[in-house]
């Protein structure tokens, strides 16, 4: 990490800032070593963007007491206008963001890119957006480097994970975690397992959080069956293991690419279901609950149990099937920390990753695919 000393929120400079520029087999449950890869950045095109640190902060006098060794700018990646992923572009001067009362900033060591990013950056949620330009990212393990006044129980030197964002869709930060800081609520973060990694744990909260919420809403109950439709997806190989898991299913199925039929079963799905040879329509049983991760619900109904449950995170909803969107929430992190610190519930990186700083645009590119097997992560951040 660079160390820039310096800076007291009065000397940040103009907010007016100029942007320079931006399976296996050895597929395993746990993550590989993190690749040191070289850094190369794109050439720099000089842009005029604005970026207002302190749109999402309070004033200065309400902040966070030391910043000692915090720079008063940072490299991130940034888009001023929406559109495809050559908007993105890396810039090595944005103000850090200065911090809430209720916040943390975050040294962010990893961070993790998921489809609402690429959604997002494309426009389709400009109704409820934040103000452009736009650091993207909702997912972060990291350090915290400075709290907040109200900050109860985080401190200095914690390693913390979570989704930045309490609501996905309704006005997420300005200031996300494809940055080397981020700040975030203390309500949204919870304490890094310490048995896996910040690569692992980068990955993990807002495909974790969907999970837990879409199963919760069903008021699954121990011995249930559920079919998941995208098993191996971020949010998907999360739902298997979550219902089996935490939530005690009887019987867990789920769909994916031929490919993908034995990693489906090393996270313990009873049947694995390759979607390019088989309709679920034509499957001889019904679910209790069916967990629709890829938009086919009008489908997924028809194979739910009278009286089952359809949960529907994309695409038409049909009915009974519901629609909701993920709430960050730390307390969910914190619940799910035991499964994760034994082991029964494992952290999914897609084995193309982690991709550096520099291959941003490259990892923006993948997630849109629909092709990741588990989570798309960024490290090292510089
Ligand atoms: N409502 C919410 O709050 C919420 C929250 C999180 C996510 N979402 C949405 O839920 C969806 C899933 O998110 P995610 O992060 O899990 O996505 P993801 O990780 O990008 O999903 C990638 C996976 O999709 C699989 N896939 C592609 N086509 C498929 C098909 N026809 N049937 C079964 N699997 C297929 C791929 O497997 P193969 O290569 O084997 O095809 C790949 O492994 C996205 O649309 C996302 O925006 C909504």
């Amino acid at each position: 990490m660079e160390a820039i000393l310096a800076s007291t929120p009065s000397q940040l400079k103009s907010p007016f800032q100029s942007l320079s520029s931006k399976l296996w087999p050895s597929f395993s449950l746990t993550l590989r070593e993190s690749k040191r890869k070289t850094i190369r950045y794109p050439p720099a095109s000089r842009i005029r963007l604005r970026v207002f640190a302190n749109s999402q902060s309070a004033p200065a006098s309400a902040m966070a007491s030391e910043v000692s060794s915090v720079p008063s700018e940072m490299k991130a990646w940034v888009y001023g206008e929406y559109g495809g992923v050559d908007v993105l572009k890396f810039d090595s001067s944005v103000s850090v963001p200065e911090v809430k009362e209720d916040q943390v900033l975050i040294k962010v060591v990893a961070a993790a890119l998921n489809p609402v990013d690429a959604k997002r950056m494309q426009g389709k949620f400009k109704a409820t957006d934040s103000p452009l330009p736009t650091v993207p990212g909702y997912d972060v393990a990291g350090v915290v480097v400075k709290v907040g006044s109200q900050v109860k129980e985080l401190k200095e030197g914690d390693e913390v994970y979570g989704n930045i964002n309490e609501k996905a869709l309704d006005g997420p930060k300005q200031f996300g975690s494809l940055a080397e800081y981020t700040a975030v609520e203390e309500k949204l973060l919870a304490l890094k397992p310490k048995n896996i990694d910040f690569v692992q744990a980068a990955g993990l909260p807002l495909a974790i959080e969907t999970a837990y919420e879409g199963l919760q809403k069903t008021n699954f109950s121990p011995g249930r069956s559920i079919l998941v439709l995208n098993g191996a997806g971020g949010v998907g190989s999360l739902v298997i293991q979550i219902a089996k898991h935490v939530f005690g299913a009887s019987k867990v199925a789920a769909t994916s690419s031929t490919g993908k039929l034995e990693f489906l079963k090393s996270l313990g799905v009873d049947l694995a279901i390759d979607y390019t040879k088989e309709n679920i329509e034509d499957l001889p049983e019904k679910f209790d609950v069916v967990y629709d991760a890829i938009g086919q619900c009008d489908k997924a109904v028809k194979v739910v149990k009278e009286g089952g449950s359809v949960v529907a995170l994309t695409g038409a909803v049909t009915p009974p099937g519901f629609r909701f969107v993920v709430t960050s929430d730390g307390a969910v992190l914190k619940k799910l920390n035991p499964y994760l610190e034994s082991g029964k519930v494992k952290p999914i990186v897609d084995p193309k990753g982690p991709f550096p700083f520099s291959q941003v645009v490259e990892a923006f590119s993948y997630v849109g695919s629909s092709r990741a097997t588990g989570k798309v992560v960024i490290h090292p951040i510089p």
